[in-house]
């Protein structure tokens, strides 16, 4: 007899037939038929995290399956990174990621992986980013901090979760435009590196809204900016840069969804409608704004446009790493 199943490919029949009742029932079931993995790259607690938490349950939601994030922190993200471009390309094993998939490339030049080795999902969301300080830190507002760093160079602390994560961009682009070093202080992810601030044993960070608008909000932390051309609805009395003494200084950190190279386009789509459908879920939305940031549209949740700004981006950052002269390797 032989086993018809609307839709699989003969090739998927044969290798059935071949492979024997287990894989059958297997090749048969629709995607997903068990748990999916989230990597996150950086350690709990951190805004990478927190985006990946909330989409993921959303998501879980629309593929009736579990979805499960993981923490892997380390080395500015490659370890996670690396854990997904070795997993099986089945859909499985997904890594939420963001703005250090596009410097990744340039800055990290012998690296266990191709870092471009990723099956595009979408693109997911873009975070503002926050120049923030310990609570006693000597400075009212960003000029008074700027002579601070100045005054002090690397006696001050600047903490990071490592070169590539989207803090060591921003610190990277801030010390070049105040034209003053610091010391960099590197995490497994700035959810423990604002642990570190709040006590006051590092001094100052660049980092995502989603991380720490609630703790400006509570005045746990000085905040000097935001990194947007436009004051923020969720911290409407911080100045942006440009208010604040520091014009063009712009960072928007923008995440997205992947898969390992190989990953069957038909698994990829479905999983891009299970994260259209969760960056409309009215509890990521709420929650999105609330912490500064807003879901992507529809049109860039997908596949092609998700891989079309991502190769764009790689090209942007590549010459300006180039002209830092600062790679992690
Ligand atoms: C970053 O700096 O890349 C992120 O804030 C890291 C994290 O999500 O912990």
């Amino acid at each position: 007899m032989r086993l018809r199943l609307p839709g699989l490919p003969v090739v998927a029949l044969a290798a059935a037939a071949l492979l024997g009742p287990a894989s059958n029932a297997a090749l048969a079931q629709p995607f997903p038929n068990r748990t999916v993995s989230v990597i996150v790259p950086f350690a709990a607690g951190g805004p990478t995290d927190t985006v990946s938490r909330l989409v993921s349950e959303a998501m879980a939601q629309n593929l009736g399956q579990s979805v499960v994030v993981e923490n892997v922190g380390g080395a500015g993200g490659t370890l996670g990174s690396q854990r997904v471009a070795q997993a099986r390309p089945d859909g499985y094993t997904l890594l939420l990621h963001h703005i250090g998939m596009a410097t990744t490339p340039t800055l990290y030049r012998r690296l266990g992986y191709d870092p471009t080795g990723f099956e595009t999902i979408g693109l997911v969301t873009a975070v503002p980013m926050t120049i923030i300080a310990k609570p006693n830190f000597p400075a009212e507002n960003l000029q008074g901090a700027i002579e601070v760093i100045r005054r002090e160079r690397e006696g001050i602390n600047y903490a990071n979760a490592g070169i590539g994560a989207a803090s060591h961009l921003c610190g990277l682009l801030f010390m070049a435009a105040i034209n003053a070093p610091m010391t960099t202080v590197p995490f497994r992810g700035t959810g423990p590196a604002m642990t570190e601030l709040l006590s006051g044993r590092v001094d100052l960070m660049c980092d995502q809204t989603t991380n720490t608008t609630e703790q400006i909000n509570a005045r746990a932390v000085k905040v000097f900016a935001v990194t947007v051309p436009q004051r923020l609805g969720s911290l409407p009395n911080v100045p942006t840069a440009a208010e604040a003494g520091l014009p063009g200084f712009e960072v928007t950190i923008w995440h997205g969804l992947y898969a390992p190279r190989g990953t069957p386009m038909e698994v990829r789509q479905r999983l891009s409608q299970a994260l259209q459908v969760a960056l409309r879920d009215e509890k990521v939305v709420r929650r999105f704004r609330e912490l500064g940031t807003e879901p992507e549209p529809q049109a860039r949740a997908t596949p092609d446009a998700h891989r079309a700004f991502w190769m764009a981006e790689i090209a942007k950052w590549r010459p300006i790493i180039q002209a830092a002269g600062q790679y992690a390797d």
